[in-house]
């Protein structure tokens, strides 16, 4: 990415937010425990504003009349002491030539020289759900502003939230960051590939996890986009299993729900496969119901859709699948048609029974985040249709643990969980699948897990 293409996204921000000063801070680190850390992640929003990777850093837009859009950045100075401790840092100047801000200062000095920088504006916008204790310094900046009622400038009235504006910006995807999420998804497929290669009865999940987050290390990736869901059998029904420890027993199905991180863009891909390597028949028929929902939503991704509308759809391919299948059944005495209803229509309390086996969404925004920061729905709060250079997840499952009071599962289905997902993107002529290469039909999954894991290192 050039420089130049940052300067481009903090001027569109800029535009959709006129008379305001917009301030974002890098992330914090996070504390593990006593003095121990979780690995730093940069705030989404400055490193898609910046590239800056650094904490204790902060942007600060202004706009104020007559001077056109400004980039004032704050960051650590040159310390060799500390550097010898935890790591170089850029300092001002450095900061100054590679970034090409048009002012950079000292981050120690940020408070006494920010509230300058915000006179002169109407409006002040920072992110308030991710940086509450920024919002509060900001709201007493404003407050304390708002005294000089002799001074001629104009003094911020307005704490604006700015998640919606830069939501909208990262809606659409640039050529870089395509770039970036097209190579983690090959990542991501090799990861995949390599879990399917290693899987075996007898391995646990963590052997499958770290050979896998190996491979993505091995091929580039800095870190995983999330923690990796590797579950094994029933485990599989927990939607965000995090323990990832358990032995890996025979004739059961492994879902792993893992992507790979690339210059900082997220893969999120989910593969239900066989730990020995081949699926029974009664697996077959559940995975093939979940895959011919897949493939519809997929066939739907594309410009003038919306994420609802294909969720809908899915239900319906999923219900039907179910019922065609004989899988689902009443325990009173009812019509298909009613079973029907009663699976996909919403009751009084806003519930469907399809829910039981389908409890969560479709799709959601992909990017930098994986549950990527950007909003549903357009300033009528309608759900917003899908455009060109949109990239999100297709994931349907069917989960079988408690079964709904008026709709059993034909029982060898219990502690089955399978999902499926792939991350799309949205083109003018309907969609290109960025994790296409991950094995998802049911030879190729039966194949992949044949090959020898060390074809892979
Ligand atoms: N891996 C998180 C999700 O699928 O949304
Ligand atoms: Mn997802
Ligand atoms: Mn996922």
């Amino acid at each position: 990415m050039e420089e130049s293409d940052f300067i481009q996204r903090q001027n569109k921000l800029a535009s959709l937010m006129p008379e305001t000063a917009i301030v974002i801070s890098a992330a914090k680190h996070m504390t593990k425990s006593h003095d121990n850390e979780f690995l730093f992640h940069q705030n989404t929003h400055l490193k898609y504003l910046t590239g800056f990777r650094e904490p204790e850093s902060l942007l600060v837009i202004t706009q104020k009349n007559g001077e056109g859009v400004k980039s004032h950045f704050f960051v650590r100075p040159k310390d060799d002491f500390a550097e010898m401790w935890n790591g170089k840092r850029l300092g001002i100047e450095l900061t100054k030539e590679m970034f090409k801000f048009d002012y950079v200062y000292d981050i120690t000095k940020a408070w006494d020289i920010i509230p300058a920088l915000l006179l002169g504006h109407k409006k002040v916008a920072c992110d308030w759900a991710e940086q509450p204790e920024l919002t509060t310094k900001l709201l007493k900046i404003i407050t304390s502003l708002s005294g000089a009622r002799k001074k001629k400038e104009h003094k911020p009235t307005h704490l604006l939230n700015l998640s919606n504006a830069i939501g909208q910006l990262r809606l659409i995807k640039d050529s870089n960051e395509l770039q970036f999420m097209r190579k983690a998804a090959q990542i991501t497929n090799l990861g995949h590939r390599a879990a399917m290669s290693v899987c075996e009865p007898g391995k646990t999940e963590a052997d499958v996890k770290s050979f896998m987050e190996y491979i993505f290390r091995l091929n580039g990736s800095e870190d995983d986009a999330y923690p990796s869901i590797v579950a094994g059998g029933k485990n599989a029904l927990i939607l965000h299993y995090v323990e990832n420890n358990a032995l890996l027993n025979d004739k059961e199905l492994i879902l792993i729900d893992a992507g790979s991180q690339f210059k900082g863009y997220a893969s999120d891909v989910t593969r239900t496969f066989p730990i020995n390597g081949k699926f029974d028949p009664i697996q077959k028929e559940v995975y093939e119901i979940v895959l011919a929902s897949q493939k519809l939503a997929i066939a739907l991704a594309k410009p003038g859709s919306t994420i609802p509308q294909i969720h809908k759809e899915v239900e319906k391919v999923l219900a039907r699948g179910l019922l065609d299948a004989g899988l689902l059944t009443s325990n009173k005495e009812m019509s298909r048609e009613s079973l029907e209803e009663l699976l996909l229509e919403k009751d009084a309390k806003d519930s469907y029974a399809l829910r039981a086996y389908y409890p969560h969404g479709t799709s959601h925004w992909l990017g930098l985040d994986v549950h990527d920061m950007s909003p549903y729905l357009d300033n009528d709060l309608n759900d917003l249709e899908l455009r060109p250079g949109m990239v999100i997840t297709i994931e349907p499952g069917l989960y079988f643990n408690k079964a709904h009071e008026q709709i059993k599962f034909k029982l060898p289905l219990h502690g089955i969980g399978i999902r499926i997902e792939d991350d799309i993107l949205i083109t003018e002529k309907g969609n290109e699948i960025l994790s296409a290469a991950i094995p998802k039909e049911i030879m190729q999954i039966e194949e992949a897990c044949k090959i020898d894991h060390k074809d892979f290192l």
